[in-house]
């Protein structure tokens, strides 16, 4: 089992990134420093891990920059000591790389390249550091009725932030062949969870539910996605960086696909069982809009590798996680105001100004 001193995470204020964080703390077994990077973009709020920051102040670091700033992070990890690096930082919400792909090149692509950059420079030959990238199912495009993605499967992206994502992959496997550099990748489906920004699938039909505004479908709601909970993605990636053969990619997958529709049908009746309203007064709330250009159809993952050979698997039926994760935004009320109205962005300047 490898192990590391200083692990940099990159994006760890976001939404898989801060869970990752505090499930690491969690295991008895790691006993080094963890380094937030994060630039704080409108999806990162450095407050959803003001829990660990104050359990673990001697071990837990944040730092506000952009992982585009070649400058900042080389001084990151020439002041940390960095050992390892687990690549999170990403524009990472298809509408919005719809809408303007720009940010998402930068951050997706010359981000992920720059950060490699430091790696090379500063650690040289060494063979005891890990560079893993956290990338995506969607690399692989679009499935039919049938069939999956394997860690062979050709790439095929088909929006920019699929695309923005598999360049970022191969510049990743690139820097291991070209340089030698250690690696480790794995692609992941969809996630759901804690601490996610209200613009992905079930956070919106939550809080719209809640709000009592439409359900917006898109099309004609027969797109699935196959769904993680995201403690179980975290357990996957640790597993991999801990174990995982160099140079080599994971699938993590939910085994677990809905259509769209079906997935917000059941949240209704989830939630009505929880507020004690009617299912039928949420149902009647979906509202089908104008698909989503290049909509992907389905999505579904073959996840036997990472099983087979580091023995990982999902812990968290979705009937729970989805549970779980409604009673969590019905608990944290003041967690999505903060998010949604920038107002973290406070917060983040009370407790870190002045802190090098
Ligand atoms: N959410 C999913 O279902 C899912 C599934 C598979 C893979 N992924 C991948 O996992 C990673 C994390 O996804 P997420 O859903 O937690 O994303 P997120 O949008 O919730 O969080 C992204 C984080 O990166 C930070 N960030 C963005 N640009 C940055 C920059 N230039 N410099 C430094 N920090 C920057 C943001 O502030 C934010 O904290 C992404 O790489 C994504 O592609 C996500």
């Amino acid at each position: 089992m490898r192990v590391f001193k200083n692990i940099a995470v990159t994006g760890g204020a976001g939404f898989i990134g801060s869970n990752f964080i505090r499930h690491i703390f969690q295991d008895k077994q790691f006993s080094g420093r963890v380094i937030n990077i994060d630039k704080l973009t409108y999806a990162g709020n450095a407050e959803s891990l003001a829990d660990v920051q104050n359990s673990f102040s001697d071990r837990y670091f944040f730092e506000r920059v952009d992982i585009c700033d070649f400058k900042a992070v080389k001084s990151c990890f020439e002041k940390y000591d960095i050992d390892c690096v687990i690549h999170f930082a990403a524009e990472s919400h298809v509408d919005r790389s719809i809408h303007g792909p720009a940010e998402f090149i930068q951050t997706n692509i010359v981000g992920t390249f720059d950060l490699l950059e430091v790696c090379r420079q500063v650690w040289g030959g060494r063979n005891d550091t890990l560079f893993h990238h956290v990338s995506t199912d969607e690399v692989f495009g679009s499935l039919g009725d049938s069939g999956y993605f394997y860690e062979t499967t050709p790439y095929d992206p088909r929006s920019p932030y699929s695309a923005s994502k598999a360049s970022s992959d191969h510049i990743v496997n690139a820097y291991h062949h070209t340089y030698g550099l250690n690696v480790t990748m794995s692609n992941c489906t969809n996630n759901y969870g804690p601490y996610q920004f209200p613009e992905k699938l079930i956070p919106v039909m939550l809080l719209n539910m809640l709000g009592e505004k439409p359900l917006p479908v898109y099309g004609d709601g027969m797109n699935i996605r196959d769904w993680l909970y995201v403690i179980d993605h975290c357990s996957g990636i640790w597993s991999v960086v801990q174990n995982g053969k160099i140079g080599e990619t994971y699938n993590i997958g939910g085994e677990n696909e809905w259509t769209n529709i079906d997935l917000v049908n059941c949240m209704c009746e989830l939630v009505a069982l929880k507020t004690g309203k009617d299912k039928e007064y949420y149902k009647k709330l979906i509202t089908y809009v104008k698909d989503r250009p290049g909509h992907d159809r389905r999505y579904a993952i073959k996840c036997d590798k990472i099983k087979s050979e580091l023995g990982w698997n999902q812990s968290v039926t979705f009937d729970s996680g989805l549970s779980l994760t409604i009673d969590w935004y019905l608990n944290n009320q003041s967690w999505i105001e903060s998010i949604k109205s920038g107002e973290y962005l406070l917060w983040v300047d009370k407790n870190y100004t002045g802190r090098d």
